[in-house]
């Protein structure tokens, strides 16, 4: 694993975005993995300013979810499709049919579940997954014990989350229960993992996943078992490492 300091969350977004401009130069048609939530953010904004720079032609880029609340009512604004949508694929400048996830609204979410390994696999697997990580160390929705062997499956948030997502929605009520996330195991697959952690309230956890065992309690320190995992951390989320 290989742990990179940055001074704050922009750098680390510049750096990250640079990272996914490379790759679609080696690879135009890469299978990008992205993550919701407010981390990721700077790197997508990086990335979209390089594209109208003309600094790296994403026009063949295809872009697939990490996870996704279940029982929102399609075309909900904090649906993680239309996050996705909103913060990725457009500014991107790419279409709806360049883009996968999960569906949430499934009747079968089992199946829901199932299909999506399928098609990652089908697509020809990720080429780079983005991650944030929980203050529990969560990756995904893979909340601590998550099986580091997990499939795409349906997961219960903790309360601890809930909380931690409850900006996004009015009030912590609205904010689901359960969520399809792409399993331990099959987060493992993508070719290159990174993670981006930024802010204090991450030290702890990012502490235990670059330094801690490997533990099922730790969800992140599944990428110490990556061949090619990098972790991104601004000064605040690195201040516990030793
Ligand atoms: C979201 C996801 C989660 C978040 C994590 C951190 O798709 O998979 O693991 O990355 O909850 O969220 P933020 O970045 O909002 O602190």
């Amino acid at each position: 694993m290989e742990v990179v300091i940055v001074p704050d969350a922009k750098e680390g977004g510049e750096l990250i975005a640079e990272a996914m401009a490379a790759l679609l130069r080696r690879k135009p048609d890469a299978l990008l993995g992205v993550a919701t939530g407010s981390t990721p953010l700077p790197i997508y904004e990086a990335l979209a300013n390089k594209v109208a720079a003309g600094a790296v032609d994403a026009s063949r880029a295809r872009i697939c979810q990490l996870d996704e609340y279940v029982g929102l009512p399609a075309g909900h604004p904090e649906s993680y499709r239309s996050v996705v949508l909103r913060e990725v694929v457009a500014p991107l400048g790419l279409g709806a049919d360049s883009f996968m996830g999960p569906d949430g609204a499934a009747e079968d979410l089992q199946a829901a579940c199932d299909a999506y390994d399928r098609a990652l696999a089908e697509a020809g697997g990720v080429d780079l997954q983005l991650l944030g990580i929980g203050t529990d160390g969560h990756i995904g929705f893979n909340e601590p014990c998550s099986s580091l062997a997990s499939r795409t499956r349906i997961k219960t948030l903790t309360q601890r989350t809930r909380e931690d997502n409850a900006r996004f929605f009015d009030s912590l009520d609205e904010v689901p229960h359960h969520v399809i996330t792409q399993g331990i195991g099959t987060i493992l697959e993508a070719r290159h993992l990174v993670l981006l952690a930024t802010g204090e309230g991450k030290a702890d956890a990012v502490a235990q996943t670059v330094e801690g065992p490997v533990s099922a309690l730790v969800p992140a320190s599944a990428l110490q078992l990556h061949p090619h995992a990098t972790v991104v951390v601004d000064e605040a989320a690195a201040s516990e490492l030793k």
